[in-house]
């Protein structure tokens, strides 16, 4: 069991945010990513769409011996987390906005959270400002268009900038001096985002954070890996030629994309 690979998805691309993470923090691990890139973004679906996708995923990634899961989407947790876990004996490892982090470093007081209106409606969300907010102003901005932006891999084009600016300058206006990035396609904005800022605003997504937690889950359970560095394995639900250049282009890992077989 400890050589059989963690699984790992998202609506699309984005999860390779934190996928790289999980590189660094376990590099002996095997790993399989899927990107539903036919289905994104889950932002605008409801939860019953998102949960009979993930759910859809999580037993593909099985039928491939995953030893663990990852749900490298803040939107698709917040839809489906509860229901995977209540179905699945192994490790989930979800991923939420990174409000505790950010109400800890903002000094202005006002917290930024960029995210899919999936995201920021959930009732996890509510959770999340309840217990953690408390103390900071969180302002929250809905970010349509811009995972389309990263699985376009128009990562500085105009386009995503001026998209960009729109959803950051209100923020800003506000008084935020703290960001969320609070969906796993924005830490490869992160570039153009510092820029735009200009330094004025510090950038927290919990990509790290959660490939630490997965290390800690596989390690209790007695799961972890070991001998030679791990592979990887990638699919996508979308164009195979666009997931190969744009996954490629994200992950150096990427070198080979499969389409994924109809679920
Ligand atoms: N990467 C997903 C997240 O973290 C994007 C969701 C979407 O496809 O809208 O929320």
């Amino acid at each position: 069991m400890n050589q059989s690979p963690i699984g790992v998805f998202d609506s699309g691309v984005g999860g390779l945010s934190v996928l790289r993470h999980i590189r660094e923090e376990l590099p002996h691990e095997s790993l399989l990513y899927v990107a539903d890139s036919a289905h994104a973004p889950y932002g605008a679906k409801s939860p019953e769409q998102i949960q009979a996708r993930a759910l859809s995923l999580a037993e593909f990634l099985l039928g491939q011996r995953a030893k663990a899961l990852v749900i490298a989407c803040n939107t698709a947790t917040a839809a489906a987390a509860g229901q995977l876990r209540a179905r699945f004996g192994l490790p989930i490892i979800g991923m939420e906005p990174a409000i505790k982090p950010a109400a800890a470093a903002t000094k202005s007081g006002v917290v930024g959270v960029l995210a899919t209106g999936g995201t920021l409606k959930s009732a996890r969300f509510a959770a999340l400002l309840e217990n953690y907010g408390q103390g900071v102003r969180v302002e929250t901005q809905i970010c349509h268009g811009l995972v389309e932006c990263v699985e376009r891999g128009e990562l500085t084009a105009p386009a995503t900038r001026n998209l960009l600016w729109r959803y950051i300058e209100p923020l800003m206006n506000e008084g935020a001096d703290t960001l969320v990035l609070g969906c796993t396609h924005y830490p490869f904005l992160r570039p153009l985002i510092e820029e735009l800022t200009d330094g004025r605003a510090t950038l927290i997504d919990t990509g790290a954070a959660v490939a630490r937690q997965l290390r800690r889950r596989i390690e209790e359970h007695g799961l972890a890996a070991a001998g030679p560095a791990g592979g990887a394995c990638f699919w996508t639900s979308g164009d195979v030629t666009q997931g190969q250049y744009v996954m490629g282009m994200l992950c150096k890992e990427a070198t080979a994309v499969e389409p994924l077989p109809p679920l």
